[in-house]
């Protein structure tokens, strides 16, 4: 018998004239755990939808445990052992956690469905792999990080051998990565072989015994964990160096731009509210709000953008009072937002990137006049900024619908940089971008903060944090926690403050 699992061989598959995969390479071992990344649009995730059979195959072969399989169908597919955890979650919201993983069992065999037997298969696997799951919660009531562990269950009970993971990381918090990483682990230890899909080099080196990487539609080769490191597998991926971990531009701090002082908001669930927040901004630093979703970080952006109610405190931008002011008034104030979620407020997706980079000036020379706007002006500032932002493809007319991640961002934070003003807050300006979006909107922050400006940074991601911030403020339960110099934090102490852990002599609600 094959050395392999799975093995797919000389792979092609476009659609329509987008040839998604020209190229395809992938094998995969028994008890394995092979990560398979590239930056976005590379071709992943319509690889492993081939081998799941949700689309068949232009051309190359696919072998499952050493046998051709010409003609795969999800339904073959899931009777051969393989199952897959989408990006997007396959669950019934009303429906409970129990129901939703006997929903994929397969009625036709004519079995009528025995709760209680389901119920101790599913438990079964929730000690034996270590998921913390409420098998009695509606599905809207649970965490993205458990509605995953649903997903995982639901491959399980059908059989699943080899198990697909599309991007799992993308929508969970730090801790909740590493709570899916002791489970993927307990998954191999029982011989289970998983393939792992990524663009974040950190977690692919902790997790993968082996790593394919593919840049545009193309196989580029595969390593052994052991052998390789973030750089190679960047350079792989990018087809060039790339750096991360840039050289911290120099602080010159001058005057305070943001100044928010004793600020209490309703938040979205109990923990996220605000409970008297003060903290400011200076001219050519970038604070950073570390925490983990949902502990208010996103209500506090909101209260000091206009788009949420201030309830008690102050909100001074430049020294004026802008608390309670509409989001539009603020912006003329000078704050420039890169909103946290991109396809609901950074853009309007329905309209080109020409539209949404104008799209707050519109009204305002050059491009307008009155009534009057002048389109030949909006498309040659479109095409400036599309050329400095590096916004592919560089047609400013083409609708924002069908750009990847990282050109959409690019779009949003082109828009916000090249308005100036005092202070640019940024919400998870990374968030499920690749990495070399990643590269040059890190790149950009730093240059925002060395012409000048104050920057506001909330994110998930420690790392981001580390690496841009010159001072860090953690957030817990719509509370200050913590207060460091970028010099004094680290991975560990943030950790502890974001769990609501408090430094012994931490005096709340001081000044940064
Ligand atoms: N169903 C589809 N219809 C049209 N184009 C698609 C479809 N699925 C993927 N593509 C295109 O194929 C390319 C590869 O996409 P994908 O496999 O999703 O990449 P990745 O998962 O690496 O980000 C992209 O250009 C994408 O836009
Ligand atoms: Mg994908």
């Amino acid at each position: 018998m094959s050395e392999y699992v799975i093995e797919m061989k000389d792979i092609v598959k476009s659609f329509g004239n987008v040839q998604a995969v020209k190229n395809g390479q992938f094998t995969l071992k028994k008890g394995e755990i092979h990560s398979l990344i590239g930056e976005n649009g590379a071709g992943k995730s319509t690889m492993m939808k081939l081998l799941y059979g949700m689309y068949p195959v232009d051309d190359g072969t696919i072998r499952i445990a050493g046998e051709h399989v010409p003609v795969i169908t999800p339904k073959v597919a899931i009777e051969k052992g393989i199952g897959m955890v989408h990006q997007e979650f396959m669950l019934v919201n009303e429906l409970t956690v129990l129901e939703n993983i006997i929903l994929g069992f397969e009625p036709s065999r004519g079995i009528t469905i025995d709760f209680d037997k389901a119920r101790n298969m599913v438990e079964h696997y929730v000690t034996q792999y270590g998921m913390d799951i409420q098998l009695g919660k509606k599905i809207n009531q649970i965490s993205v990080g458990e509605a995953q562990r649903v997903e995982i269950i639901k491959t399980l009970t059908r059989g699943a051998s080899v198990i697909i993971l599309d991007e799992p990381t993308a929508v969970l918090t730090p801790q909740e990565a590493r709570q899916l990483f002791v489970i993927l682990e307990n998954l191999r230890k029982d011989g289970k072989s998983l393939v792992f899909i990524s663009h974040k080099l950190n977690e692919v080196m902790e997790i993968s015994d082996r790593i394919s990487v593919m840049r545009q539609g193309n196989y580029i080769g595969s390593v052994n964990k052991e052998e390789t490191s973030p750089a190679e597998l960047a350079k792989m991926m990018i087809g060039r160096e790339v750096f991360l971990n840039m050289e911290k531009a120099q602080a010159k701090p001058g005057e305070n731009v943001l100044e928010v002082k004793d600020v209490w908001v309703s938040g979205e669930k109990e923990i996220s509210k605000i409970r008297g927040v003060s903290l400011d901004v200076r001219e050519g630093e970038i604070v950073g709000i570390a925490g983990i979703d949902g502990n208010g970080q996103s209500e506090l952006i909101e209260a000091v953008t206009g788009l949420r109610r201030v309830e008690k405190g102050t909100v001074l931008l430049g020294g004026k009072d802008i608390t309670g002011l509409t989001p539009r008034k603020i912006r003329k104030a000078g704050l420039s937002h890169i909103p946290e979620d991109r396809n609901t407020r950074g853009l309007n997706r329905s309209m080109s990137i020409k539209e949404n980079i104008i799209a707050v000036q519109v009204g305002d020379p050059p491009f307008c006049r009155g009534m009057v706007c002048d389109d030949k002006e909006s498309l040659a500032y479109a095409k400036e900024l599309s050329e400095i932002f590096d916004i592919r493809p560089r047609d400013p007319e083409i609708s924002t619908q069908s750009l990847s991640g990282g050109n959409a961002q690019k779009v949003v934070v082109a828009r916000e940089v090249s308005i100036g003003g005092k202070l640019l807050v940024a919400s998870q300006p990374t968030r499920g971008v690749d990495i070399g979006a990643i590269e040059s909107i890190r790149k950009i922050l730093q240059e925002v903060k060395s012409k000048g400006l104050g920057v506001l940074l909330v994110s998930a991601d420690l790392e981001e944090i580390l690496s841009l911030s010159d001072r860090i403020v953690v957030m817990h339960e719509g509370r200050i926690t913590g207060r460091l110099k970028a010099e004094e934090a680290n991975e560990d102490n943030l950790g502890l403050l974001m769990m609501g852990g408090t430094e012994p002599d931490e005096e709340m609600g001081g000044t940064t």
